[in-house]
């Protein structure tokens, strides 16, 4: 799978905007964790690593950031600044989080329970693992 921009529905309103994501109408997976990354000083670079097999949807719900995926080919790159676009991340994507603005909000939504042992950490061995 190719990783996706996804367009959320909204309901836009004078009395202020309201976005939603469902795993049976958004999503190719099932929703099984949330999380998210805030407070982020300026200049830190979040992820560096890979799924063995969860995927995910990201979304910038506050400010901005720059998601940077590779699929061991070729770079994927996402400017999220708005909180009704969400990007898909197949599993075994590499991802580099960046460029964090001031006060962003980074909410993960994921398809499997937290387990270290998903992660890949190498990037050497993740281009052996897509090679394959
Ligand atoms: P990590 O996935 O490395 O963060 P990022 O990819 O954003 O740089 O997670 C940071 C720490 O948080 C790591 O020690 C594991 C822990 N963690 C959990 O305990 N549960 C979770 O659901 C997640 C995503 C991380």
């Amino acid at each position: 799978m190719k990783p996706a921009l996804i367009e959320l529905p909204k309901y836009l309103d004078i009395r202020g905007n309201l976005s939603f994501v469902e795993e049976d109408t958004q999503l190719p997976f099932k929703i099984k964790r949330v999380y998210w990354i805030y407070d982020v000083p300026g200049g830190e670079i979040r992820g560096g690593h890979a799924f063995r097999k969860t995927q995910e949807l990201m979304i910038a719900l506050s400010g901005s950031f720059d998601l940077v995926l590779n699929d061991g080919r070729q770079d994927y790159k996402y400017s999220l600044n708005r909180s009704y676009h969400g990007v898909f991340i197949p599993n075994m994507m590499w991802r580099k989080i960046e460029n964090f603005s001031t006060n962003s909000l980074a909410v993960i939504i994921s398809s499997t329970d937290y387990d270290a042992n998903d992660y890949v950490r190498d990037f050497n061995e993740f281009k052996k693992l897509t090679q394959c």
